[in-house]
């Protein structure tokens, strides 16, 4: 009997590539009906349920066998969920996106969290490995900011409707004025449309200067044997594709 498709992915705690990712992780499950488990680090989990993804992930890896959502909760210290990857069990390991952390961890062979852990067991197994870093190039990155205030535009109202309006309390009011909690904030985007001022924006974009040190990590990793690193999310669609299609 032929084995059913299996996919590994991880996800780190990166803001930049994340909306990208996960559609490409939508789009692979319903074409190929592929099983996705996704292995999410501790800063991972913080930041799909800040861009509004915690639940949705459930799309992809809604919870049963080989379709688990791992994080140190499950996975535990010792990555016990990591032995598929020695037993070979997925068609590919697809990490994105992933955090400068993680790749600094990962060309180190340090293997401390639920995805560190998994992409060490890969090469171990011998599962391909597909990495999408953010911090690839030198120059400006352009990264996708959470909800934030707009502190030019709030008028600090007597009742705030962005702070009244949100479901989780995530907007706290300070002398300041109005604050989002970030680790509560579930990017649910009701804020924005409950301010009449337009001072809460979702998504928007920033640029950042890349680090030397980051891209010298990503250059280790290309060498890395079993591991291809690609730089844009169009490019980890092609590649994906071209494995589970072998
Ligand atoms: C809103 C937000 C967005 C972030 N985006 C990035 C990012 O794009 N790239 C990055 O390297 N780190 C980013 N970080 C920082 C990482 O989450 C942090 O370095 C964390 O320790 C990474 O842990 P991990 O590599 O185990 O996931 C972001 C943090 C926050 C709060």
């Amino acid at each position: 009997m032929r084995e059913e498709l299996k996919l590994a992915w991880g996800v780190t705690g990166s803001g930049t590539f994340l909306f990208e990712t996960y559609q490409i992780m939508l789009g692979i499950k319903q074409k190929y009906g592929v099983k996705v488990t996704t292995f999410v680090s501790e800063a991972g989990l913080e930041i799909l349920r800040m861009y509004g993804l915690r639940d949705k992930i459930k799309k992809i890896s809604p919870g049963l066998y080989y379709e688990e959502l791992v994080s140190r909760e499950t996975d535990g210290a010792s990555g016990v969920f990591s032995g598929r990857f020695n037993l070979r069990k997925y068609k590919v390991f697809a990490v994105s996106p992933v955090t400068a952390n993680s790749v600094a961890k990962m060309v180190n062979g340090v293997a401390d969290t639920c995805v560190t852990n998994a992409f060490a067991q890969a090469l171990k197994g011998k599962v391909p490995v597909i990495v999408l870093p953010v911090d690839s190039k030198l120059g400006e990155t352009e990264i996708t900011l959470p909800c934030i205030i707009k502190r030019e535009k709030c008028l600090n109202c007597k009742e705030c409707t962005a702070l009244t309006n949100c479901p989780v309390e995530a907007i706290e009011s300070t002398k300041e004025g109005p604050k989002i909690n970030l680790l509560k904030c579930i990017g649910c985007e009701k804020c924005v449309s409950a301010c009449p001022f337009q001072a809460v924006a979702c998504w928007e974009k920033a640029k950042i200067e890349t680090r030397e040190v980051d891209v010298e990590n990503v250059n280790k990793l290309r060498k890395m044997k079993g591991v291809v690193v690609v730089e844009e999310p169009t490019r980890l669609l092609t590649k994906i594709n071209e494995i589970l299609e072998t």
